[in-house]
C-alpha cells in the first residue's frame, strides 16, 4: 500500500515512523509512507500556506492553491492506483475498526491533514472524497489523526504483525472488547493467573476467553454488546 500524507507539519511524524510496527511495515515493504510538506507547494515569495478567513473571525485557514498543487503533483508523480483523498477533520465520519479494515484493502491512501481553523472549502468541494474524524474532540491538527489511521491500517496489512492471530483477535475485530491476558510469573504478589489458562485445555481456554470478552463488553460497551448479540441471533451457525 502507498500512503501519502499532506501536511503543514511533517516533523510531527518523526519518531512515529521510526519505531516498532510501523518501522517494520515500511522496511518489510508492506507499505510506503511519503510525507509531502504543503509549504513546498506554495509559489509566493513567503511560501504562505494560510490566510485570514473571509468574513472575519478567529484563526487562519489553509489556502487552497498549495494543497491543489500538492495533490495534483502527488497523483501524477506516483501514478496512484486509487485517487481517493481523505481529509482529517473533527467534522468527518467517526473512525472505527470497520473503517480501518475498509482502508486496509485499498492500494493507496492520500491523507490530508487539516490545521489551524480549517481548510478552504474549495479543497473539500473539489478534491476531498471523504472526511474522517477520530473522535469528538478537537486536535490542533489532523497529523495525530493521520498517525492513528496509519497505525491501525498498517497492522492489518499482510505480513506486518508477526502473528496473524494478533490482528484477528484484537478488540473490535471480533465485535467484542478483548479478554484479559496474562504472562509469567504465575503468581505475582499473590495474584494468581486463572487456573483454566494453565491446564492446556484449548476448548476450555477459548470458552473462558469468550465469556470474559462478553462480560467486559457488556459492562463497558452496551452498544457493542447489543450489536454482537443481535448478530449472533441472526447468524446462529457462525
Ligand atoms: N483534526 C482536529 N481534530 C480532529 C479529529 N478529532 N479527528 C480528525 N482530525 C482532526
Amino acid at each position: 500500500m502507498q500512503i501519502h500524507v499532506i501536511t503543514a507539519f511533517p516533523k510531527t511524524f518523526d519518531g512515529f515512523l521510526d519505531e516498532s510496527i510501523l518501522k517494520r511495515a515500511v522496511s518489510g515493504g508492506a507499505v510506503t509512507i511519503t510525507l509531502h510538506h504543503i509549504r513546498d507547494y506554495a509559489t509566493d515569495r513567503h511560501q504562505q500556506i494560510d490566510d485570514y478567513p473571509y468574513g472575519g473571525g478567529p484563526g487562519m485557514i489553509l489556502k487552497a492553491e498549495p494543497i491543489f498543487r500538492c495533490v495534483e503533483q502527488v497523483c501524477e508523480k506516483y501514478a496512484l492506483p486509487e485517487r481517493k483523498i481523505t481529509l482529517l477533520t473533527p467534522a468527518g465520519q467517526r473512525y472505527d475498526q470497520k473503517k480501518a479494515v475498509e482502508l486496509s484493502l485499498r492500494q493507496s491512501m492520500v491523507l490530508l491533514c487539516g490545521h489551524y481553523k480549517g481548510v478552504d472549502q474549495r479543497v473539500i468541494d473539489e478534491l476531498v472524497d471523504e472526511e474522517i474524524s477520530i473522535g469528538d474532540y478537537v486536535l490542533t491538527g489532523g497529523e495525530l489523526a493521520a498517525m492513528v489511521i496509519i497505525d491501525s491500517v498498517a497492522r492489518l496489512l499482510p505480513g506486518v504483525l508477526g502473528d496473524i492471530d494478533s490482528a484477528i483477535t484484537d478488540s473490535f475485530q471480533t465485535g467484542l472488547l478483548d479478554h484479559p491476558h496474562y504472562t509469567r510469573p504465575e503468581n505475582f504478589r499473590g495474584n494468581l493467573v486463572p487456573n483454566v489458562l494453565l491446564r492446556g485445555n484449548h476448548a476450555a481456554i477459548s470458552e473462558w476467553r469468550l465469556q470474559q470478552a462478553l462480560q467486559i463488553t457488556k459492562e463497558r460497551r452496551q452498544d457493542l454488546y447489543k450489536q454482537y448479540i443481535e448478530y449472533e441471533k441472526s447468524n446462529p451457525s457462525c
